[in-house]
């Protein structure tokens, strides 16, 4: 099984990050492949709108960046895992600009996807606030994946009061159940 996890945050080892580094454990232990991405090193060039994917004249982006290099192995996956703090009441914008690339993959006509169903994904959102606070935010990454994709939610993580970037090691319980996300993934 290949696994791809893309960190959306901007701070490098912060809680986010620690959060799908240990979905990714779980993960390993059971001898899959899994490659973890800070989504603010890819230097991604935004989106352009020149609509060269959604009319088949490339093979997935015009874009010559470490974006576009990635896609054909996001179509080789297995599972993605998405991490994203929240930043200003939404995912982050290295979260929204890896989103926004991801329409390679849509099929306007039908508001569906291409080479994604049945593939399984997993999120994580962290948050100043409470985890209840921004649910939304979860909401939002499974109509994406989980609507119109027609990937396969293999789990939400939704984790709150994380400030400083190791306050999630005081709150073990969320470690443990990504963790336990990653074993069950198969
Ligand atoms: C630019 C920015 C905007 C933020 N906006 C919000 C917000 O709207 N609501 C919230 O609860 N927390 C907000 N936060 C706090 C982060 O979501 C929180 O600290 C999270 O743990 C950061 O993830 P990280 O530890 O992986 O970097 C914001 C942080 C930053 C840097």
């Amino acid at each position: 099984m290949k696994v791809m996890a893309f960190v959306g945050s901007g701070r490098k080892e912060g809680n986010t990050s620690k959060i799908v580094g240990a979905i990714c454990d779980g993960i390993k232990e059971n001898g899959h492949d899994v490659e973890i991405y800070n989504l603010s090193e890819l230097d991604n060039k935004g989106c352009r709108a020149c609509g060269l994917c959604q009319a088949n004249k490339v093979e997935y982006c015009s874009i010559n960046d470490k974006m576009t290099e990635l896609l054909p192995k996001i179509a080789d996956a297995d599972c993605i895992i998405v991490g994203t703090p929240v930043y200003m009441l939404q995912v982050s914008g290295h979260t929204k600009q890896f989103l926004d690339r991801m329409f390679t993959f849509f099929i306007e006509s039908n508001n569906t996807t291409r080479i994604l169903p049945g593939k399984k994904y997993i999120t994580v959102t962290c948050s100043g606030a409470p985890a209840e606070a921004f649910k939304n935010v979860t909401e939002y990454l499974n109509i994406i994946f989980g609507g119109y994709s027609k990937m396969v939610n293999a789990g939400n993580i939704i984790a709150g009061n994380l400030g400083d970037k190791d306050d999630i090691l005081s709150q073990q319980e969320i470690l443990k159940q990504a963790e336990e996300i990653g074993r069950k993934l198969n």
